[in-house]
């Protein structure tokens, strides 16, 4: 059985996500300031350019090496933003059939946790079977690493 390592699907996402043109940390000033977890200054204006990508419901486009429809048991790892996953998560999802293949969610969060974003994977890949998926708080992402390890031993990982 082929299998993806967190390590790839992270260094995946995050290339994704980079050629994407994001990687910074959002403004504050949002329409939902209020609620979304205060982050980091950002001059590029992430934060904005990831609503209106949300509102307008585009699908950005991304290159990936590896084909993952080759494996069986795929981590997708990502990051919540705005209370979903990134747009081009929904572009990856809508590229790949991983019907009868396992997928295993991972993600980083400022306070929403996973945001029942694993819910909305086990909708976007209804024949796949989503195993239970780990939200790791991104500030102590440093002190993740028993949890992780529990999480993946619990999935005989
Ligand atoms: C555009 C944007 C929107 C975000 N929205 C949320 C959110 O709704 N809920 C939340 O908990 N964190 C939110 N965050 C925080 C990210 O989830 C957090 O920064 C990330 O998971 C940590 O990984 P990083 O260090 O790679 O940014 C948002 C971040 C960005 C850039």
């Amino acid at each position: 059985m082929k299998k993806i390592s967190i390590q790839m699907l992270a260094a995946a996402m995050a290339l994704m996500l980079t050629a994407c043109g994001f990687g910074e940390k959002p403004e504050q000033e949002t329409s939902r300031q209020d609620s979304i977890p205060e982050t980091t200054e950002d001059s590029s204006g992430t934060a904005e350019r990831a609503e209106q990508e949300a509102d307008d419901n585009v699908r950005p486009e991304f290159t990936l090496d590896a084909n993952p429809e080759e494996y069986d048991v795929i981590f997708v790892g990502y990051p919540i933003w705005h209370y979903q996953m990134p747009m081009v998560m929904q572009t990856f999802f809508d590229t790949y059939d991983f019907s009868g293949k396992t997928i295993i969610p991972f993600n980083t969060h400022l306070g929403s946790r996973d945001s029942e974003t694993y819910e909305d994977i086990a909708e976007l890949e209804p024949d796949a079977t989503v195993l239970e998926g780990l939200a790791v708080n991104g500030e102590q992402v440093q002190g993740a690493e028993t949890e992780m390890e529990d999480w993946l031993t619990n999935l005989g990982y």
